[in-house]
């Protein structure tokens, strides 16, 4: 390849993908405001070739894989620039839709190696077994001797797992794991395409699920082992989430999403939860309001419904399997509660906050992984005479450019 012209450059503030920006709009992956650097161009991206000088915000990154690695954009930057980095993240959608009035709450933050769900990448080379996460914009596997980002039980399995899958993985093509922390054991989906789980293959499977002390093992949507059932605890309900479903990623930021989405309903009676997935706000809403539950996934929709039958001393839970992008609750149903709660995919909630705009529900809260999408629905909602009342930022997805938020709304 062609070397790009080289400059020597300052830069000036740091993009939603974590690049540092110069003032001009040049674009230097793994910088931070104030650094000098001289990178080599390519188009108006740079790569660093050398820092000339460091900014006040830059720091040593924990990780020895942090650069290579695709897991995390931003681990250099101080604690302080960091929140402000993520907090303007959520200032910034809501302003290019020109919502400027509400009370921006303080950033809640999550500690390093507590996220319980991860999915990495596994390849069979001539020696070895390549295992851990992608490089940013690759499929190339960046093979992890840590991880300050994960639950220290996944950390510590992915050297067994590099061990005990020897022999079982494809020759060629790369093969996807699913880890889940549960209250039971961790939880595991292997991916492996092209390979047919016959007999003596499934019992070697199992047999690495005992050893490897898995809760279940799920081999291509099969299941071949379950040495206990993958349980959560959700106020006074235990759900049994099926493989690979939806869960929040950190405990401690669905303890503070929990709390806030139960303190938005107030002392509402009945709640609609939407886009709940496994239960996570259904089962703390029961606990004081009857709670109606929607849900497209079928197998989140039978996990919920099992535990809601199990379930002591709750209020009445109601689910229902519903696509609420095609079949958004119409505005006379949503007049049905006192509350609603959304919790959409980084799709958004289009068509139903265009439901939720034409109804008189006096309290929403939105919860979102995603401040574009947020943006544009909470438009709708105020445009439909809803105030914003508060945003709790939540910084669930550590050094990683994705910010998650709690919302708040009123009539
Ligand atoms: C961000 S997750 C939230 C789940 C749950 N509230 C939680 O906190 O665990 C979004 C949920 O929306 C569901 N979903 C995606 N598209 C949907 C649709 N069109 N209609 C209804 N639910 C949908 C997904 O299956 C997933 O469970």
């Amino acid at each position: 390849m062609t070397p790009g012209p080289i400059r020597e450059v300052e830069i000036f503030s740091l993009g939603h993908e974590g690049d540092g920006e110069t003032a001009e709009g040049l674009y230097v992956p793994y910088t931070v405001p104030g650094d000098r650097v001289r990178a080599e161009f390519d188009g108006i991206r740079g790569r660093v070739i050398e820092i000339v000088a460091p900014g006040p915000a830059r720091v040593q990154a924990p990780c020895r894989h942090f650069g290579s690695c695709g897991g995390c954009a931003v681990q250099h930057l101080s604690a302080d620039a960091y929140a402000a980095w993520k907090v303007d993240q959520v200032r910034q959608a809501l302003s290019q839709r020109n919502i400027l009035e509400f009370e921006m709450k303080p950033l809640v933050s999550v500690a390093p190696r507590s996220r319980r769900r991860a999915t990495l990448s596994a390849k069979q080379t001539r020696d070895a077994i390549v295992l851990g996460f992608q490089e940013r914009g690759s499929t190339f596997i960046v093979d992890i001797a840590e991880c300050h980002v994960i639950d220290r039980r996944l950390e510590e399995l992915v050297p067994k797992l590099r061990e005990a899958l020897a022999g079982e993985l494809p020759r060629s093509g790369q093969c996807e794991i699913g880890l889940t922390v549960t209250d039971t054991g961790i939880d595991m989906t292997l991916g492996l395409p092209g390979v047919a789980i016959d007999g003596p293959r499934r019992t070697r499977l199992a047999k690495l699920a005992t050893q490897l002390h898995l809760a279940r093992l799920t081999v291509n949507d099969d299941m071949v082992a379950q040495t206990h059932v993958p349980a959560l605890k959700w106020a006074d309900a235990y759900v049994s989430p099926p493989p690979g479903a939806f869960l929040q990623a950190v405990p401690s930021a669905e303890q503070a999403m929990q709390t806030l989405v139960v303190e938005g309903v107030g002392n509402s009676r009945k709640v609609a939860d939407l886009f709940a997935g496994c239960g996570t706000f259904t089962f703390p809403l029961a606990k004081s309001a009857a709670v109606s539950a929607f849900e497209a996934d079928i197998d989140a929709v039978s996990a919920l419904k099992d535990a809601a039958k199990h379930a002591h001393g709750l209020k009445l839970i109601t689910v229902e399997r519903r696509d609420l992008f095609r079949r958004p609750l119409l505005n006379v149903e949503l007049e049905a509660f006192d509350a609603i709660v959304l919790d959409p995919p980084r799709a958004g909630a289009k068509a139903q906050c265009e439901q939720l705009a034409q109804a008189k529900v006096k309290r929403v809260v939105m919860v979102s992984c995603s401040p574009a999408t947020f943006a544009r629905d909470a438009r709708t909602l105020i445009d439909g005479g809803y105030k914003l009342h508060s945003v709790t930022p939540i910084d669930q997805f550590l050094w990683a450019t994705q910010v998650e938020l709690v919302a708040r709304f009123e009539r």
